[in-house]
């Protein structure tokens, strides 16, 4: 039997109010708790609205709960830390720097040697089947293309974490799957702790080892449903489907008590 991996991300009682200007307190994330496992994959799936990204933001010391504690490593959050790294929706990549330019940035940031660092950026844009763009800029490149920049960007400086925040929310249907199949060959390969945020319940089973499915008003973690489907996982397969049954008539329950709140709007 392998040995169960080390808790990589605690969550106890975590909570997050915000205060709007008129002085209204917004509880974006009632008391949450959650274990991630060290290497795994977890997707966070919700409505808008249901504090997916207040969570992520938590996490990666963007922002500090108003309660609780968030712990990595067996140590409180204090901060961002630079071997956690966020990809976000729009990329968020240098304009003015060339694709090479841009995985380059974070190595030489790290004080690797300008020979090293390029070795290193040039493999992984390997890795994801962009080497022959390194010299083009990112208005020259599709979304898809910007998006495993964004991706080798990350990857190249090694993380122990990586969080996402529905990084394949603008693409289309055909890159989103190959950008799926390609993200998961790579964790299989370096196995960094994945936090991936999506509103996209396939995707969520399509990648996830665990999915945990978040409610709104308050924000809440509704179910956590496990998926021990080995990867790569058939789309169109009967197991896949019950998963995603499973899922939908959760994700229904949530919806149902949402629409029955009257603030709630989508
Ligand atoms: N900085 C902020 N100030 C005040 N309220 C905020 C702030 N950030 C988020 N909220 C509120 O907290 C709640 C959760 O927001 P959050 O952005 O985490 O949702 P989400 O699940 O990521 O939604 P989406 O799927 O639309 O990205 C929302 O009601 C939002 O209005
Ligand atoms: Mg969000």
């Amino acid at each position: 039997m392998s040995p169960v991996p080390p808790v990589k991300i605690r969550l106890c009682q975590v909570e997050k109010v915000f205060i709007s200007a008129r002085s209204e307190e917004q509880q974006a994330l009632a008391p949450v708790d959650l274990e991630i496992a060290a290497g795994s994959f977890v997707c966070l799936v919700g409505p808008s609205g249901c504090g997916k990204t207040t969570l992520l933001n938590l996490l990666a010391g963007f922002d500090r709960p108003t309660g609780g504690a968030v712990e990595i490593d067996g140590r409180p959050v204090a901060g961002s830390d630079r071997n956690h790294i966020m990809i976000f929706q729009d990329y968020g990549l240098y304009p003015w720097k060339s694709v090479l330019g841009n995985v380059l940035f974070g190595l030489r940031a790290r004080g690797i040697s300008a020979d090293q660092a390029r070795e290193r950026a040039l493999a992984t844009l390997d890795m994801v089947g962009l080497r022959a763009a390194a010299d083009k800029h990112p208005h020259e490149l599709s979304g898809g293309m910007k998006q495993r920049v964004a991706i080798a960007r990350a990857l190249a400086v090694e993380p122990d974490i990586l969080f996402m925040d529905e990084p394949f929310a603008a693409l289309d249907a055909f890159t989103r799957i190959h950008l799926q199949d390609e993200l998961l060959r790579i964790w299989q390969e370096r196995r960094p702790t994945v936090v991936f945020v999506t509103h996209d319940l396939d995707e969520a089973i399509t990648l996830g080892q665990r999915v945990v499915l978040m409610a709104p008003k308050p924000g809440r973690i509704q179910r956590v449903l496990d998926i021990p489907l080995p990867y790569p996982r058939e789309r169109t397969r009967e197991d896949f489907a019950g998963y995603r049954r499973e899922l939908f008539q959760e994700f229904h329950l949530v919806h149902q008590e949402a629409a029955d709140s009257v603030e709630y709007s989508i």
